[in-house]
């Protein structure tokens, strides 16, 4: 498959189909993702998979944590919120999902329907957990995001939807009710795998990216 064709094709997906993901889409998923490139190999990433009735209460879970105002407790330190320009960008993100939704200002209902969605993994069949080791320095973070884009990217290879979910870390005590991922590895991220529901209006919607002018400086090139 075109490498290009893959990294347009791939969105983070906000409706799936009750459609499951076989074990084996998985794993050939894995097998890409391993590709990547750690610190000195040290491949500090582990990945749990979840399906069926396990993936299901996982999402119950955690849905239920959220609407019962239960104190979010991710095993590594989220960012209640950014600054400056990224504040800018992340805001103009819901802005623009909640347009393409229909989501109005004071609609205060569906605002809260949809983040509780979030914690559904938009109703994903399959939810993918990484880990990382305790104890290391930040830089893990650095070859798990890489590996986590690996999957992504697999995934989209293969006829696949993913997204990346914060929502799925945040009450990782549920999460471990459910799969027993062990306490010594830290859960830096979830993510939601499946088929795209071609119903699901959020599906349309494509983030923007900065113009290359913003993001690339060069020196003597
Ligand atoms: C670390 C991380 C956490 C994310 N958490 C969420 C989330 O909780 N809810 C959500 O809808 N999207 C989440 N996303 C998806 C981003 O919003 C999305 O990647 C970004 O807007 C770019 O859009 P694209 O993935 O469609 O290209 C997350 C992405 C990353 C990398």
């Amino acid at each position: 498959v075109d490498f290009n064709k893959v990294l347009d094709e791939r969105f983070s997906c906000r409706g799936f189909l009750d459609k499951p993901v076989s074990l084996d889409q998985v794993r050939a998923m894995a097998v890409q993702a391993q590709k990547v490139p750690s610190w000195g190999n040290t491949q500090p990433w582990r990945l749990y998979a979840v399906g069926g009735a396990k993936a299901e209460a996982v999402r119950e879970n955690l849905v239920t944590a959220m609407q019962a105002g239960r104190p979010q407790a991710p095993d590594i330190t989220m960012p209640a919120s950014f600054e400056g320009e990224l504040m800018d960008r992340y805001r103009d993100l819901g802005r623009g999902l909640f347009k393409l939704l229909g989501i109005g200002r004071e609609d205060h209902n569906k605002r809260a329907a949809h983040y509780a969605n979030n914690f559904n993994a938009f109703g994903a069949p399959c939810l993918l957990y990484i880990t990382v080791p305790r104890g290391q320095t930040s830089y893990v973070a650095l070859d798990a995001g890489a590996f986590v884009a690996g999957l992504c990217l697999a995934a989209a290879s293969q006829g696949l939807a993913s997204c990346i979910l914060a929502a799925l870390a945040r009450y990782p005590d549920e999460v471990r009710k459910v799969a027993p991922i062990p306490k010594e590895e830290a859960i830096i991220i979830g993510v939601a795998l499946g088929y795209p529901d071609p119903e699901a209006q959020a599906n349309s919607f494509r983030s923007q990216r900065l113009e290359l002018e913003q993001v690339l400086t060069s020196f003597d090139l």
